[in-house]
């Protein structure tokens, strides 16, 4: 049977969902960051799951409207500082991945402050990608290591990426089929799975539904049964 090492998400579909309610658009954030709380609480609880990584804005989102990008910005905050306990609690180690430069100094205090206090934590690593696209990721990787003299190896590359575990499950919420720029590289081999729920509507018996197709897929890797 298959092991969901690392899942990684793409939680999307919030703005929908709050516009079938009749509600602003950011109201489907402050929905979903419950559901980024339950669904990590969920993963920290089990002993197969070891990486999560959650797409939370991505390198594109900043073409949104000006007021939509600073409540994400709040929002992610407000999380974080409110959060820190849970993750303490729930032995989860907190890492960005993307490239955190680009937003304030004092989120980027707030992103660091959390990474540090939790860097003891030994159960769950939880990344959150943050001001994150593949394509720049595997840029920054590349400039990392344009001075080395020689060919560049697969494991080199990787090594310098920000997140540098292979996908075993990608999930999409919201109903598209695209991976919108999210782990491109890591995901060579990644089972894919799409649903239509919305994120603020996805639970973790959603998941544990998922998981659970997961397990029973044949991955060959390339190779034969
Ligand atoms: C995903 O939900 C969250 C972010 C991209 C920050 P969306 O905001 O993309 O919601 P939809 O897809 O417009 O419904
Ligand atoms: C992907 O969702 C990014 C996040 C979930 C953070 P988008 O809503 O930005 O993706 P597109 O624009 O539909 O491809
Ligand atoms: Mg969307």
């Amino acid at each position: 049977m298959n092991k969901a090492k690392h899942i990684a998400i793409i939680m999307d579909g919030n703005g929908r969902w709050a516009e079938l309610q009749g509600k602003k658009r950011v109201k489907g954030h402050e929905e979903g960051a419950k559901v980024v709380k339950a669904i990590t609480t969920y993963c920290s609880h089990s002993k197969e799951i070891e990486y999560l990584t959650l797409y939370a804005f991505s390198t594109e989102n900043w073409k949104r409207p000006r007021l939509e990008v600073e409540f994400l910005m709040k929002l992610l905050d407000n999380y974080l500082k409110k959060e820190l306990q849970t993750y303490l609690e729930l032995n989860v180690r907190f890492e960005p991945v993307g490239d955190i430069r680009a937003f304030s100094k004092s989120l980027q205090k707030t992103i660091r402050m959390i990474e540090e206090k939790t860097a003891h934590c030994d159960g769950l690593v939880q990344y959150l990608a943050l001001n994150y696209g593949a394509q720049d990721e595997i840029i920054r990787a590349v400039n990392k290591l344009k001075n080395i003299e020689g060919n560049i190896t697969t494991e080199m590359l990787s090594n310098q990426l920000d997140c540098k575990h292979a996908v075993d499950l990608l999930i999409r919420t919201g109903g598209d089929h695209r991976l919108s720029n999210f782990l491109l590289w890591q995901s060579a081999y990644a089972e894919l799975f799409f649903t239509e729920t919305l994120w603020p509507d996805f639970t973790p018996k959603d998941l544990e539904k998922i998981i659970k197709k997961f397990t029973k897929v044949e991955r060959r890797f390339g190779g034969l049964k």
